[in-house]
């Protein structure tokens, strides 16, 4: 069922226009992919859904949009050039490659600079084949380029692995220009890039992928109370756009399982149809970056506090989050299979603020030209508020069809009677109940069931 699911998802998302394969005309790069006409939309809406939460809606963000490429002191300081390793390891038989963290779910990172537990050395079997596994070695996980014309050590810069550090390093910036109060948050959605040694699950696990990441700072004493808050805020955000709670669970890491600089993190996992896995991280990063930076920079990183006269280095609460993962798993949660006429139908539920086009306007006969110009007009009236689109190129039944594969919240049909009684029909996607409504009250009905 996980596979035949998966395998839907990822033959609806080709055939709608969602995700294509990347440069698919050379035989494609593995791993990677781009996403369509309705694919950018629908990603658009999760990461803007996720930006009026986080930005807009609270007093206490910030948001940034800080540069990929960073000066490579950046990476020195946040240890990311010694520590951001994944292990892997060969088989010598087959010479298949494998993540030892895959190969031992126990552990899922290695402890830091200690080589590997003995319950890594003991799965030293390849599970393909049988064969002996090579010594598991570490691996830099940073993409590698050069900037100017001369490819050599000193301008060697990083592709950054995560877009926290684009916000730490403009920490005093941020106090000088906004003079913001403890707690505040800065805010940043953009690109991330990781040598991963085994992506995969479609757009699950990537090499470049985008991240959605709040560094909330907050008096050391608060950190575990905001940490708490912060984890109920994140699970709650994607209950309220409409994944299923049996779906969604927390998990607490293991001390062993940590990044070399949180104190504590629990992951909001979803059930996909490849098993229970990561959407978002949740960390304590207490002052590690902050301090970093500043013994690196020689700037002093402190906060003061006007109040207690207090200087300390702040503590981060880290929600963490995957644009590419998240809006799968808004995709797999919506997915739904009917039986309709003894027809299968095949719809996404999407959360209205989700949905990729939230009207469409067809019209039921395309040889009355006043028929076509009506629709045409009304569709164009929605677009000022709503993307909205026409479709004449097929029969009405076809038309219903993809709308609900690409999950449009609502049909408007423009019939003969139209021209008479000024006068449309609405479908709803998932109900498919029809309400007849006048074209004057079109927009106010189409508001009390759109409106974010
Ligand atoms: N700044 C903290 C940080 O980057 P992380 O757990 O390594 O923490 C955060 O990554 C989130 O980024 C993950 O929860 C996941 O959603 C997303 N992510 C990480 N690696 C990814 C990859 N290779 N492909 C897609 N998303 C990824």
């Amino acid at each position: 069922m996980g596979d035949d699911l998966m395998d839907n998802i990822v033959s609806l998302c080709k055939r709608r226009g969602f995700i294509f394969a990347n440069s698919d005309i050379y035989g494609g790069l593995s791993n990677t992919w781009d996403y369509g006409p309705f694919g950018v939309e629908f990603k658009n809406n999760v990461k803007r859904a996720w930006w009026k939460a986080n930005v807009h809606c609270r007093d206490d963000i910030y948001g940034m949009d800080a540069a990929i490429l960073m000066h490579p002191n950046v990476w020195d300081a946040s240890g990311h050039i010694k520590q951001f390793h994944d292990y892997k390891s060969d088989c010598k038989t087959c010479h298949k490659l494998f993540k030892i963290a895959d190969l031992n779910p126990v552990r899922k990172k290695s402890p830091k600079g200690k080589g590997l537990s003995n319950g890594v050395k003991d799965k030293n079997i390849c599970p393909d084949c049988g064969g002996k596994l090579t010594e598991a070695r570490p691996f830099n996980l940073m993409f590698k380029t050069y900037q100017g014309v001369v490819e050599d050590k000193a301008s060697l810069l990083y592709l950054r692995p995560e877009t926290a550090q684009g916000m730490f390093v403009n920490f005093l910036n941020v106090l000088d220009s906004c003079h913001p109060k403890l707690p505040f948050g800065l805010a940043q959605i953009g690109k991330a890039f990781r040598n991963e040694v085994t992506p995969g699950n479609f757009t699950f696990r990537t090499r470049e992928f985008e991240q959605m990441e709040i560094e909330y700072f907050v008096h050391p004493d608060h950190a575990d109370k905001k940490l708490e808050e912060w984890i109920e805020d994140r699970f709650n955000w994607y209950i309220n756009l409409g994944i299923r709670k049996e779906n969604l669970r927390k998990r607490l890491h293991g001390q062993d399982e940590l990044a070399h600089y949180a104190a504590a993190c629990t992951d909001i996992e979803y059930k996909f149809p490849f098993g229970w896995q990561e959407l978002e991280g949740i960390a304590n990063r207490t002052d590690f970056d902050l301090k970093q930076h500043g013994e690196s920079s020689g700037k002093d990183f402190r906060y003061f506090d006007t109040e207690s006269k207090e200087r300390f280095y702040p503590y981060i609460i880290e929600p963490s989050g995957g644009v590419d993962r998240t809006t799968l798993a808004f995709l797999v949660d919506a997915y739904r299979e009917e039986e309709v006429k003894k027809r299968k139908r095949v719809f996404l539920s999407l959360h209205k603020d989700l949905a990729p086009i939230k009207v469409a306007v067809l019209p039921l006969l395309t040889n009355r030209a006043e028929i076509v110009e009506l629709a045409r007009n009304i569709c164009q009236d929605l677009k000022k508020k709503y993307f909205c689109v026409y479709d004449d190129t097929a029969a009405i039944g076809k038309l219903y069809r993809r709308q609900d594969e690409v999950g449009t919240p609502y049909c408007v049909t423009v019939d003969v009677e139209s021209l008479e009684d000024r006068k449309v029909t609405v479908r709803d996607r998932d109900t498919m109940n029809q309400d007849r409504i006048g074209i004057d009250k079109l927009k106010d009905y189409l508001k009390q069931r759109l409106a974010g």
